[in-house]
């Protein structure tokens, strides 16, 4: 199956902070995949703008640098110099005039424009005014911002009402990168273009979900920001609040950016408030001679949760009585990210209960190693009577669609030309976010009014023994790390 490449057309896209930690990490060797895929125009222009002095020539080196290495690119790839061609620079002062004017004569009439403001969230409202008021961004330009998006749902508000001062909600993307994960899509096509999932979609036939976002790396280099968040702002919120929208919402009427949102709101809103029974937090400690958490955020009295495991309920005729166990962490025994989607046993077993195995799940992996899998209930092969075990049944696309997939657009790609086409079904729109921090303010709350401490958990461990809990309570028990 051979992979088609849709060029975008041709755009100005300026980054600010072009030459902070994630537009070297991610944007950048992004766009420079899709140029060498032929998605991005050899004319199209991306200009950074930053605090520091640069001039172009140093500018294109750091770039150079950072594409080679997070994108692991040869510093001879013949498309690096007329990538490197297309970037520009310019030094902005994101609260004064400095920089402004220059920004502007750079700016192309005729050409979409996009904006990407890859910087801390207390400086969109600043950006935002300057290219309104210098005339650099325009009505039909994008913004295209990051997470954090508030750190409550009053900071939330207060964010989309800055934005929206300046630029109306068509224009404003607000990246999920989840969203822009392969797999993710592929889990809206698996429930919406197939007939088989679609009647079974329901508490009558699926006993409960878990969503698993695990990851091995601790919070090195990053404790600042997020011993201020925790794994509930920094993940649950956003990430794994999205995920399950996916999989609860009401088949949308059309693959349209509102018709999708309308239904991802609508779970938001039917979400149960979770009891603080219903919650366990964790935090990992040191590993051998490895520091723990308290060391790497360099605070030794931190109570921050750097792993939440939960169970939420929808509150809706699909879902009523179906539970969703999510828990994400850092330092855990490995990065998984996995949706589980575990059906009921049969009613009645014809073959009895010595006979093994039963009932269905439909894994959707995110990471690593994208692909859908569903566990069959088959006969053991061989002599000795009917036993059962259970097989995946394999959707892993790497075998079925071949070379195709090593062209698969990472996250970031995929989002950044969805901002250059001008689709916002894969980004947040403003109520959606107020509508899961609104979720999530009382549970945070509740463990601050209560002075909860989060339980320590072994690094590269399952987490805190009290998650396993969570689900053993229910005569349940989560999938094996
Ligand atoms: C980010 C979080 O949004 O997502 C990080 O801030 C986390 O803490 C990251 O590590 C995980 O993303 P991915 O794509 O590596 O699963």
């Amino acid at each position: 199956m051979v992979s088609r490449v849709i060029p975008v057309d041709p755009f100005d896209l300026v980054i600010f902070g072009g030459s902070g930690d994630l537009a070297k990490s991610k944007i950048l060797p992004g766009l420079f995949r899709r140029f060498v895929s032929g998605q991005m125009p050899r004319n199209a222009k991306i200009i950074g703008a930053a605090r520091s002095d640069f001039d172009e020539v140093q500018y294109r080196a750091l770039i150079k640098a950072a594409i080679c290495s997070f994108g692991q690119v040869e510093a001879s790839h013949s498309d690096l110099a007329p990538f490197l061609e297309l970037l520009s620079y310019v030094q902005i002062d994101a609260r004064g005039d400095g920089g402004w004017q220059v920004l502007k004569t750079k700016m192309r009439s005729d050409i979409a424009r996009a904006f990407y403001f890859s910087v801390e969230p207390s400086l969109f409202g600043d950006i935002a005014e300057r290219l309104r008021q210098h005339r650099i961004a325009l009505d039909d330009s994008r913004i295209v911002v990051e997470k954090p998006f508030g750190r409550d749902l009053i900071s939330a508000k207060e964010l989309n009402k800055t934005l929206a001062a300046h630029f109306g909600e068509e224009q404003i993307y607000r990246i999920d990168h989840y969203l822009g994960k392969e797999t993710v899509q592929n889990l809206m096509a698996v429930r919406f273009a197939n007939m088989l999932f679609e009647p079974l979609w329901n508490s009558q036939y699926i006993d409960h979900i878990q969503i698993t976002v695990a990851e091995k790396v601790g919070v090195e280099g990053r404790g600042e920001y997020y011993d201020k968040s925790g794994a509930m702002r920094d993940m649950v919120q956003n990430h794994l609040m999205q995920l399950l929208c996916l999989i609860a919402m009401e088949p949308p009427s059309q693959f349209d950016p509102d018709a999708v949102r309308d239904e991802k709101l609508k779970v938001i809103r039917a979400l149960d408030q979770v009891e603080s029974d219903d919650i366990v937090r964790g935090q990992y400690g040191p590993a051998g001679d490895a520091p723990g958490y308290c060391d790497h955020v360099d605070n030794l009295t931190s109570h921050t949760e750097s792993y939440i495991a939960l169970k939420a309920h929808v509150q809706n005729w699909r879902w009523a009585g179906t539970p969703f166990y999510l828990r994400t962490g850092k330092r855990l025994k490995q990065r998984l990210s996995e949706i589980a989607v575990v059906f009921k046993d049969p009613p009645h077993s014809i073959f009895g209960t010595e006979a093994g195995a039963n009932g269905n799940t439909l894994v959707i992996r995110l990471q690593p190693d994208e692909g859908i899998t569903m566990d069959m209930t088959i006969k053991e092969p061989g002599p000795g009577g009917m036993r059962l075990i259970n097989v995946p049944l394999d959707m892993t696309f790497a075998e079925a669609l071949g070379p195709a997939v090593d062209n698969v657009p990472d996250a970031y790609e995929r989002l950044v030309m969805d901002v250059i086409r001008g689709n916002q079904t894969l980004f947040m729109r403003g109520d959606e976010v107020e509508a899961a921090w609104k979720w999530t303010d009382p549970i945070i709350e509740g463990w601050e009014s209560r002075g909860d401490v989060p339980k320590p958990y072994d690094s590269y461990s399952a987490g805190p023994e009290d998650s396993l809990m969570l689900l053993q309570r229910d005569n349940r028990k989560w999938r094996r790390l």
